[in-house]
């Protein structure tokens, strides 16, 4: 597409007479493309069927004259107030019945016909208007789907749906009773119009019930935004369509979502005022990158690049000189082709009033605006070649959105996490320069030396097979604590001790386990203690060797970690959520075990990732700090951009590249 840098601009927020100066210092920065429009409903329809699309018309020639193109986004994440007041049931509720009413954004319920019609009048009407603007490029469907909603609609439409789902999935009620168990506290249904959305109980939620209504959440999301994909791509069949994701979110199944799209587009934020500050720990940031990766098996698109103070009411601590480039450089080490940095011009007024962009307030270049411009000029000439290529990985993570469902609604220990908990494994392998992919369960994961799948709560006989044909042919395979506890339904195995099936590729049988609630734990490995946390799994060897023993409890001396050869491949089981030390030494013996390759060596403010196509490879090396580091490479590579091979300067970004022969 050739297009890799870019803002998201909202001309409606200041004056027509102002625009052409944006857009000339747009130009001047190296700005290719800006995303608009995806907040301005009523601007465009301020009554119904009264379109204005020519202010925006405007905007995108003024751009285009330039040499800018646009992205459109649809702006449904705001209905107008017009349809509101004709409309109130649009409004979404709450699980304790509440009405969320207009003043923010997103008061929506996502399945109101009522609702519905309307976006298909506005988006048929606006999507025909762009259709063959030479400015137009491609569209972003609403904004952050599953943003801006403590829990998803719990109104007498969604309820409708709910039952129709449920319906579909399971075909007749008393197939539904069992699926959930209804025997418990009397649970029983006699039809699905009894079945309501999970508005606030007495006490207590049916696990089986909440995992279903989860999965209709997300899948009424990924409907919402068919209902307006079909519509673009029938009227504009030469624009792409992506969406802005949120990272590691899990209102919507990201993976089913990205169907819909040509590709798809994040929202980073990395210092914002809910992240650890001053900023989130670099490996995060990558993870986040690297499923974002992983949602189309593609390169990928930040939509929103944090580039300065971001808050609303309390903000996050400034941007350092340096850092917003080592970030947009960290985007596309780790796959990004385009990177647009949220936002052009910090807005005056509304509820981001402290959501800082490449421009202050006072709408004059000042720092931003020129390291960003510097940024764009240092490697905006390389982008081009990169565009399409991705990471050669041979570790793999999986990542599942029905897990970290059931994990939610049931945590088993009061800290535990999903996303946390993988991203622990990550971590590890992160600070080793090791870089990863996220797989989903059924994926071919034939190619990898190593995967590791954490967390395979709920289990069916279909993942079971998967992971023991995956080590019977050779893989190599790590799977961890709360394995192969529940079936698809949500429902405890009854069958075999745990980890049911998978204890024959693990050797082992888990008969009992301690959830170390309140209580802390250690372990022994290679005669060293180290902490562990929330879990212990009390496992008897069936074949497995133990490569480290519980040190505290009743159970002190018993195996916490395994390994056991089966067929080619092999498997380790890990009994407990290991801490951080912990995991510096399981990674690295895994990596010496499964004989991975390493990039380089550094410091964990330094980080190393590759791209590549064909025939070649880059590698970037990355300082997150303030200070000077120093590394070093374990391939010779030769330097595109930087000072010297080995030396960092603070926040210094190096690019190198290698000629490689495929297979
Ligand atoms: C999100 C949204 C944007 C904006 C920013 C800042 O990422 O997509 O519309 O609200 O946050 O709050
Ligand atoms: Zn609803």
């Amino acid at each position: 597409m050739g297009i890799h840098f870019g803002v998201d601009y909202y001309p409606e927020h200041w004056p027509k007479s102002r625009w052409e100066t944006d857009v000339k210092l747009m130009k001047e920065m190296g700005v290719q493309v800006v995303r608009l429009a995806e907040f301005s409903w009523f601007k465009m329809e301020p009554n119904e069927g009264e379109f204005h699309f020519e202010w925006l018309e405007d905007a995108i020639s003024l751009l285009d004259s330039y040499g800018i193109k646009a992205v459109l986004g649809t702006p449904t994440a705001a209905p107008p107030a017009w349809i509101i007041d004709k409309n109130p049931k649009i409004q979404p509720i709450d699980y304790q019945g509440r009405m969320r009413h207009f003043g923010g954004r997103h008061h929506d319920c996502q399945s109101n016909p009522v609702y519905r019609s309307h976006i298909k009048r506005f988006v048929t009407a606006m999507s025909q208007r762009f259709a063959d603007n030479k400015g137009v490029i491609g569209w972003q469907i609403d904004n952050e789907l599953g943003n801006s909603h403590y829990d998803l609609c719990m109104c007498d439409s969604c309820k409708t749906h709910f039952q129709k789902w449920l319906n579909n999935k399971y075909g007749s009620i008393e197939v539904l009773n069992e699926a959930w168990g209804t025997a418990f506290w009397s649970q029983g249904y006699n039809s699905f119009e009894q079945i309501s959305t999970p508005l606030i109980t007495a006490v207590g939620e049916n696990p089986s019930a909440m995992l279903d209504w989860k999965c209709f959440c997300s899948d009424l999301i990924v409907d919402f935004a068919k209902w307006q994909a079909d519509i673009i791509r029938q009227n504009c069949p030469n624009h792409f369509i992506t969406h802005n994701y949120m990272c590691f979110d899990n209102k919507v199944d990201y993976y089913d979502l990205g169907k819909l799209l040509d590709f798809v587009s994040n929202d980073i934020y990395p210092a914002g005022n809910w992240q650890k500050q001053p900023h989130q720990p670099i490996d995060e940031i990558a993870a986040s990158h690297d499923v974002v990766r992983g949602y189309k098996k593609q390169p990928f698109w930040i939509m929103e690049q944090q580039s300065s103070i971001a808050g609303w009411g309390t903000m996050g601590r400034a941007v350092e000189p340096g850092q917003m480039s080592a970030w947009a450089m960290q985007s596309v080490a780790h796959g990004a082709d385009a990177v647009c940095f949220f936002r052009w011009r910090t807005c005056a007024m509304g509820t981001e009033q402290y959501w800082h962009g490449i421009l202050g307030h006072s709408g004059n270049p000042g720092r931003t605006y020129y390291e960003a411009k510097e940024l764009i000029g240092r490697f905006g000439s390389y982008m081009d070649e990169l565009e399409g290529s991705m990471p050669n990985t041979e570790v793999a993570i999986v990542h599942s959105f029905r897990q970290n469902y059931a994990l939610d609604i049931q945590p088993n220990h009061p800290q535990l996490k999903y996303v946390e908990h993988i991203c622990k494994y990550y971590k590890g392998f992160f600070d080793r320069n090791v870089p990863v992919d996220f797989v989903q369960e059924m994926d071919d994961i034939s190619k990898y030396k190593l995967v590791i799948a954490p967390l395979q709560y709920l289990m069916t006989p279909e993942l079971e097979k998967h992971y023991i044909d995956y080590v019977a042919n050779g893989g190599h395979l790590v799977l961890t604590m709360r394995t192969g506890v529940k079936d698809a339904n949500n429902i405890c195995m009854t069958d075999m001790e745990l980890p049911g099936r998978l204890g024959e590729i693990c050797g082992i049988e888990i008969p009992e386990y301690d959830c170390l609630f309140e209580k802390e734990g250690a372990i022994l490995y290679e005669k060293r203690e180290y902490p562990i946390s929330k879990w212990a799994d009390i496992i008897t060897l069936k074949g497995a060797r133990s490569i480290a023993e519980y040190s505290t409890s009743f159970y002190r001396q018993t195996p916490a970690i395994t390994e056991y050869e089966y067929g080619e491949g092999m498997t380790w089981y890990v009994g407990t959520e290991p801490e951080e030390e912990l995991m510096d030494e399981l990674s690295s013996y895994l990596i010496s075990k499964c004989n991975i390759t390493t990039l380089g060596t550094s410091g964990s403010e330094v980080e190393m990732m590759t791209r590549e196509n064909s025939h070649k490879q880059w590698l970037f090396v990355i300082n997150h700090s303030n200070e000077e580091q120093v590394y070093s490479l374990n391939d010779r590579y030769i330097m595109l951009e930087g000072e010297k091979e080995g030396m960092l300067k603070p926040y210094e970004v190096q690019l190198f590249e290698k000629n490689i022969v495929k297979k």
